[in-house]
């Protein structure tokens, strides 16, 4: 069952140019001879098992006294050029004369172990894996222990599946491209459009897929792996589709924009590896650019790990981007530039011609690969049965625990955002509200919430459970489908009119919003607004709309009619997000959850191409920028919405009123006027200053509440009009106040990038916000 599903998953992912059935015949073929021992959950061979063979104690590779370098360099030195090439991809033949299993590096994790992937699958052993809300979710969370936490439940899940034979050790997760255009269909993978959140949540997530209990602070728990590099956010959109399109990219976008969360990922989360993408950005493909890997993720960020190649990037940039004449050219540019590792099959077949031609050597192939093996090394793929190491231990109940499962519920409800509640509709009161109506069509939904990347979860509560634990509850899907291409009105309104109260759920799902499908509007899909408008109506009671989505919606409808008293986002939840919504709707959870991205009004879409990739406005033509950070235009709601039941407000304890940079006496701006100077020099030395915000509750109700510190640069080199330089979330008990610092280090956070992207910090009035607290100060030499 689950193998079906796999298979239809793997096909998804690749290009046409490579048929589905091939890799079902590959996969059928795969698994039928691994059957024997897989389905009964037996272990598979692991390489090094010296306890099972003591002659392999004489190959160095397996001495785990020696350092690793060493053991990477004996294995290298063992192999003949046919088996080095097998490493050089995604299906890692076996090597039987040294003991050394096949090995399949394709599995995924984005909110929990998945079936995506060739790598891993559920069966009657491990049915099914926590399902985590999608990332969209979990962003809106703006907590960054829970990202850490949840990474650590997921490579805990995965450990304990590997060691029966179900999962690898290797994820190609997360996925930390900026959700640049609302119409993408993966941005529900990203989290959101702010390039500090996004690099937040990639470290953290990061971390705690791949932080170890081994005492060697090298180990990996599992490999995580962020993509896709770089400037990948257009799927298919008009016949625009992401094999072929060229992203033109302005320097300064790339540098403030696009990169920073990968940059965050190597240098902060230590991440084991990148995944270079489909597109070209500048007029090269992403995995042939030797600038974008070796310049920067090994030069400049130093990667400790493996750059891989999005599911047939090198056919694509070959085949479909005619980017080289010959297959073994797109070999040798792809191994030159940095790649190590093809997901597909174009290395294992087109390698052997390059090095025969003379483009590439073999020694750039033992380079490849000796970054592959070394992280197979740092995972203890090659220290024999897992049975002795520190995980072991973990095995098929260690999977869908109920404390498990409950962080996938407390995700969801920390994520849920508050968008509208006119006259404090809710919470709604158990004890009034003894009647609901539950209408929409994804009022009862199971699969729709837990997005894409997916597996099987532990078990779902949809809505319409969750709402029919607090109270009597009919219901009406009102549509077929999300689609809804007829809403069947008639029964709706018939609830809605005798209820205490009427919930609508409605939104998108796969079908509207996915990998290969960017959306073309922003409307809520077919006849939903009819639906939800002809409903709202004739409702007795108050009137709830809860939109289950990934991107934005233009909702402006519903905020105008004065019957629909709230709005509630809350992306795709997980597996328990029917009962989060509930629990936020009856006012058992404060909700906290703030927006990570811009909802822009349906005009956006006809103004705006999604193919532009620029940031910056230009008036020249009348294009407005993107995300909170440039677009000044009409927004339906704005990145960091998001209500509570409680009030909660600020004041600024302590500030410094000046900044004054310690320029030397020689340099320039001392004698010329600057607008403003290098972020990176002698002069950037203790530079950091404490902001310190009293933040108080004062509402009755505890909850929880993010700080954002935002500031506004003085206008130059094109600067964000304002950007994001911290948050952070607290708890607070009704009534109470707390003090909350934020650590600023002037040439690290109020820095911007300048045309040609170097980091430069304006001189003259910055401005800080948090909330609607405003407070300016002066930066200067
Ligand atoms: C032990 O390992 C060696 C090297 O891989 C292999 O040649 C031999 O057949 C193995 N012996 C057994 C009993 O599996
Ligand atoms: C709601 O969905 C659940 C899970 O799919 C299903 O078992 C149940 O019958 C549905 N309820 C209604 C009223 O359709
Ligand atoms: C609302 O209901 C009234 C009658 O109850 C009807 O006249 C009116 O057209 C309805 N409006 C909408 C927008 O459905
Ligand atoms: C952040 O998430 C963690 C992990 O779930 C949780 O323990 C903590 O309470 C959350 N912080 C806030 C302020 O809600």
């Amino acid at each position: 069952m689950a193998s079906q599903e796999n298979r239809a998953q793997n096909c998804s992912v690749f290009p046409v140019l490579l048929p589905c059935f091939f890799y079902t015949i590959l996969f059928i073929t795969l698994h039928s001879l691994s059957l024997p021992t897989k389905a009964l959950g037996q272990s598979p061979p692991f390489a090094c098992d010296t306890a099972g063979n003591a002659s392999l104690s004489s190959f160095g590779f397996c001495d785990t006294s020696k350092t690793l370098e060493a053991r990477v360099a004996d294995l290298v030195g063992r192999l003949t050029l046919p088996e080095k090439i097998g490493y050089l991809i995604s299906g890692a033949a076996s090597v039987s004369r040294l003991g050394i299993p096949k090995y399949e590096w394709w599995s995924e994790a984005l909110h929990g172990v998945s079936y995506t992937g060739p790598g891993t699958r559920f069966s009657s052993v491990v049915p099914g894996a926590t399902s985590f809300p999608q990332v969209i979710t979990t962003a809106a969370s703006f907590n960054t222990s829970l990202f850490e936490a949840i990474g650590k439940v997921v490579s805990s899940e995965a450990r304990a599946m590997y060691n029966v034979g179900l999962a690898g050790l290797t994820y190609w997760s997360p996925n930390v491209n900026i959700f640049r255009d609302p119409r993408w269909g993966r941005g529900q993978e990203t989290p959101g459009e702010d390039p500090l959140l996004a690099s937040k949540y990639g470290s953290n997530y990061v971390k705690g897929l791949q932080q170890s209990d081994d005492p060697d602070p090298n180990k990996l728990k599992v490999a995580a792996c962020c993509k896709h590099y770089t400037a990948y956010d257009v799927d298919n959109w008009k016949g625009v589709d992401r094999y072929t399109f060229n992203a033109v990219v302005s320097q300064q976008d790339l540098d403030d924009t696009f990169q920073p969360p990968f940059k965050s990922c190597v240098v902060d989360g230590n991440v084991a590896s990148v995944m270079c993408s489909y597109n070209q950005v500048n007029g090269k493909p992403t995995c042939a650019d030797s600038d974008l890997l070796s310049g920067v993720i090994r030069g400049d960020w130093k990667l400790n790990g493996y750059i891989v190649t999005d599911c047939d990037s090198i056919d694509v940039l070959f085949k479909s981007q005619h980017y080289t004449k010959t297959p073994e050219e797109a070999v040798a540019q792809s191994i030159l530039a940095g790649v190590n590792l093809d997901c597909g099959y174009f290395l294992s077949q087109h390698t052997q011609g390059a090095v025969d031609k003379g483009l590439i050597k073999e020694s750039d192939i033992d380079k490849a690969i000796s970054y592959n093996f070394a992280t197979l090394m740092r995972l203890g793929f090659f220290d024999g049965n897992p049975s002795k190491k520190p995980y072991g231990n973990l095995g098929p109940k260690d999977v869908c625990t109920p404390a498990n499962q409950e962080l996938a519920l407390d995700a969801a409800r920390q994520g849920i955002v508050l968008l509208q509640n006119t006259a404090k509709t809710l919470p709604f009161s158990a004890t009034k509200i003894k009647s609901v109506a539950v209408i929409g069509p994804n009022a009862n939904v199971t699969k729709t919430m837990i997005g894409n990347y997916e597996g099987t979860p532990c078990k779902y509560t949809t809505p319409l459970q969750g709402l029919a634990a607090y109270t009597s509850t009919t219901f009406q899907a009102g549509c077929s489908n999300v689609a809804c291409a007829t809403a069947q009105v008639d029964e709706a309104k018939q609830i809605a009119s005798t209820a205490d109260a009427t919930i609508l759920i409605v939104g998108a799902d796969q079908s509207i919003e996915a990998e290969s499908r960017d959306r073309v509007d922003l409307l809520l899909p077919g006849q939903q607004p009819l639906l939800v408008s002809e409903v709202a109506n004739v409702s007795k009671g108050p009137v709830i709309l809860v939109i289950m989505s990934g991107g934005g919606m233009d909702v402006t409808f519903a905020k105008n009619n004065d019957k629909i008293k709230s709005i509630l986002w809350v992306g795709y939840p997980g597996e328990a997000g029917g009962a989060a919504i509930a629990d936020i709707i009856f006012g058992a959870y404060n909700p906290c959850g703030r927006l990570p991205m811009t909802w822009y009004p349906q005009s956006y879409t006809d103004e705006v191409p999604m193919t532009n990739m620029n940031m910056r406005p230009n008036p020249a033509t009348g294009y407005p920028g993107r995300s909170y950070r440039f677009y000044t235009g009409e927004t339906v709601y704005n990145f960091g919405d998001g209500l509570s039941y409680s009030d909660f407000t600020h004041h600024l304890a302590k500030a410094p009123t000046e900044v004054s940079i310690p320029l030397q006496e020689i340099h320039e701006c001392r004698s010329s006027t600057c607008k403003s100077v290098d972020a990176v020099g002698e002069h950037c030395q203790n530079l950091a200053f404490d902001v310190h915000l009293k933040v108080r509750n004062n509402g009755a109700m505890g909850g929880r509440h993010t700080i954002f510190l935002f500031s506004s640069p003085p206008s130059v080199h094109n600067s964000p009009r304002k950007h994001l330089l911290g948050f952070e979330k607290v708890f607070l008990h009704g009534k109470t106040e707390r003090l909350v610092v934020f650590k600023v280090d002037a040439c690290k956070h109020l820095s911007v990038v300048d045309e040609v992207g170097n980091r430069k910090v304006a001189l003259g009035v910055h401005q800080l916000h948090i909330g609607d607290l405003k407070y300016s100060f002066n930066v200067r030499i």
